[in-house]
């Protein structure tokens, strides 16, 4: 089996937390992981369970000047000078990733723009590996996105199988994941489905099916403690809580299902 998901949703739902776990549970299965993570503010290394002295050591592929000019043809902070748009990436993945738990991991860091998005260097490789990632990537991949699918581009986007909107029982998270959904739908995405985290009770469950399909809903995540907590002791959610990992070898299984 081979599977590229793509997992976004508004800032805090739990996105980090829930790549995190499904990514552990594939890797315990046995399954090559490639948890790629691709959020501008990288946390993913901490939600595996990577010890704080590799975490440490990561530089994200964007921050690596001497990677990125060697690829590109280009002469850091020079501005303005030719360099290469078709860089090589194929070996990248292999040799920059750290792996802990089964799980190999890849930061990819972000170039700021202001917004704007600039044909820079750093932005033309990063580009090029998510595309070879998605494209070309044998594994099972794992992206931990900010929110949001702009920024993927369409023939990257379309390199996904699965967009996973993590959402939480309010409007403001749903209202994200039907933003995306539109977005996907106009690019010719057809596989898109929420996971609703941080569920306290019956109401909130019901409070998410009054706003979903429940065939667009893969399934629930308590609101845990433990998992909560996990960010306060550096440990991965997939470690503090049981009932957790059960619920997302679930949402797992029907995601499989959905997907083939
Ligand atoms: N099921 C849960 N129960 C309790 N706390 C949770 C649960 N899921 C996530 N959290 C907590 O919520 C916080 C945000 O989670 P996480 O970092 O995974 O969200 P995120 O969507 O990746 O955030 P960001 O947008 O900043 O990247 C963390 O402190 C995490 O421990
Ligand atoms: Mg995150």
């Amino acid at each position: 089996m081979k599977m590229k998901m793509a997992i976004t949703g508004k800032g805090g739902v739990g996105k980090t937390t829930f790549a995190a776990m499904i990514s552990r549970i594939y890797a315990e299965e046995g399954y090559k992981v490639l948890a790629v993570d691709a959020d501008p503010d990288p946390n993913l290394a901490l939600a595996l369970g990577f010890p704080q002295k590799i975490t440490e050591e990561i530089v994200p592929i964007s921050e690596m000047k001497k990677l990125v000019a060697e690829r590109t043809n280009s002469t850091p902070g020079a501005f303005g000078k030719m360099f290469k748009i078709n860089p090589k990436v194929d070996d990248i993945p292999e040799r920059y990733c750290k792996e802990y738990n089964g799980v190999r991991l890849l930061t990819m860091g972000t170039v700021d723009t202001g917004g704007t998005g600039c044909f820079c260097p750093e932005n033309v490789l990063l580009k090029k590996l998510t595309s070879h990632l998605l494209l070309q990537n044998k594994d099972i991949v794992i992206m931990d996105m900010e929110a949001g699918i702009e920024h993927l581009g369409r023939g990257t986007a379309q390199g996904v199988d699965v967009f996973i909107v993590v959402i939480e029982p309010g409007i403001r998270s749903i209202q994200t994941f039907k933003h995306v959904r539109k977005l996907a739908k106009d690019i010719g995405i057809k596989k898109i489905f929420a996971v609703a985290n941080k569920i306290k009770n019956e109401e909130d469950k019901q409070f998410v099916l009054q706003n979903i399909d429940e065939k667009e809903c893969l399934g629930f995540i308590h609101y845990s403690r433990a998992v909560g907590s996990s960010d306060r002791v550096n440990r991965s959610p997939y470690d503090s809580d049981n009932e957790a990992v059960e619920e997302v070898k679930k949402i797992k299984e029907r995601l499989e299902l959905g997907v083939f």
